[in-house]
């Protein structure tokens, strides 16, 4: 984290942080931003993630427990808010930092993808995220003014061949965000999708052709990609009382990646590689 001293922007708020696996995973920067907000929160993650115990560490530094919620299982969901319940009465924010794809771990082709798989793909990545606030509403968890968050990508906008059905299901995730956005906005709960730039994380590595994701986005950026820390302090302001009427937005995090064309230093490396073929 860096080493900033806290604003106090998240002060009196209380939330659920899903996706935490370890220390390089952005819900991991974004609990401990969280904790140095002075928010209380509690965690989740699948039960295998947690097998491994590196998130007792975590738990143990923001004062936090632990609720194991594997959320392709729509009881677990349902059980996990009356944990919650109990645990903080009613929650301010919700962070979904969840992701995988069956066939990106087995090197399936979009082409050439198990339908099962991706249907998982699209049940943990984005179908999740309708499950979580459908049963934190049921449970009557959500706080009035409170504010949303998952994180995207923008393999939602753009065909990145790699990145294969995982496009697909950010593109839902987005979508899930702005309807349940628009059902939730009379109560003042923002729904927001953060689309953060390739992060060096344990489910980024896991892309085959990552680093050549990375390299060329920080290439083209003009700020270059942003950190699992600075995506962090950016949700921290979006769960604030600070951006109290932005809802239904993909907010890219992405250090200007999203608007910019080539930069000058891959023009003229380009040019260098194929000075054979000009
Ligand atoms: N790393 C990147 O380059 C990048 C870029 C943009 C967006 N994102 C998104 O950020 C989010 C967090 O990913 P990360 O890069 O920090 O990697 P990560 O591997 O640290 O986090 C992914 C998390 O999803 C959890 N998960 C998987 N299946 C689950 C299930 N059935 N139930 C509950 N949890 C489950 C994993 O245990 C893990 O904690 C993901 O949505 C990812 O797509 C990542």
């Amino acid at each position: 984290m860096s080493d900033r001293k806290g604003f106090g922007l998240l002060k009196g708020k209380k939330g659920i942080i899903f996706g935490a696996l370890d220390e390089r995973s952005i819900a991991w920067r974004i609990a401990l931003a969280c904790h140095r907000e002075g928010a209380e929160f509690s965690l989740s993650n699948a039960p295998i993630a947690l097998r491994l115990g590196a998130l007792d560490k975590l738990a143990e530094e923001t004062n936090s427990r632990i609720f194991p919620c594997d959320v392709s299982d729509e009881e677990n969901v349902a059980e996990l808010m009356n944990s919650l319940k109990e645990e903080h009465g009613a929650i301010d924010f919700v962070l979904h930092a969840i992701g995988m794809s069956p066939n990106i771990r087995k090197n399936k082709k979009y082409t050439d993808i198990e339908y099962n798989w991706y249907n998982q793909t699209l049940d943990i990545s984005a179908i999740s995220l309708h499950k979580i606030l459908n049963h934190a509403d049921k449970a009557g968890i959500l706080n009035d003014g409170g504010s949303v968050i998952a994180l995207s990508y923008i393999g939602a906008q753009r065909i990145f061949s790699k990145y294969t059905d995982m496009n697909d299901a950010k593109a839902l995730l987005e979508s899930i965000a702005r309807n349940y956005g628009s059902r939730l906005a009379e109560r003042g709960i923002r729904v927001n999708t953060v689309s953060q730039a390739p992060t060096k994380t344990s489910a980024g590595s896991g892309i085959k052709g990552f680093d050549g994701m990375y390299t060329f986005a920080d290439k083209i950026a003009p700020m270059g990609n942003p950190t699992a820390d600075e995506c962090a302090d950016y949700c921290v302001t979006l769960f604030s009382d600070l951006t109290k009427k932005v809802t239904m937005q993909n907010l890219y995090h992405d250090g200007g990646f999203v608007t910019a064309g080539i930069s000058e230093e891959m023009i003229e490396g380009l040019a260098k590689l194929y000075a054979d073929e000009e």
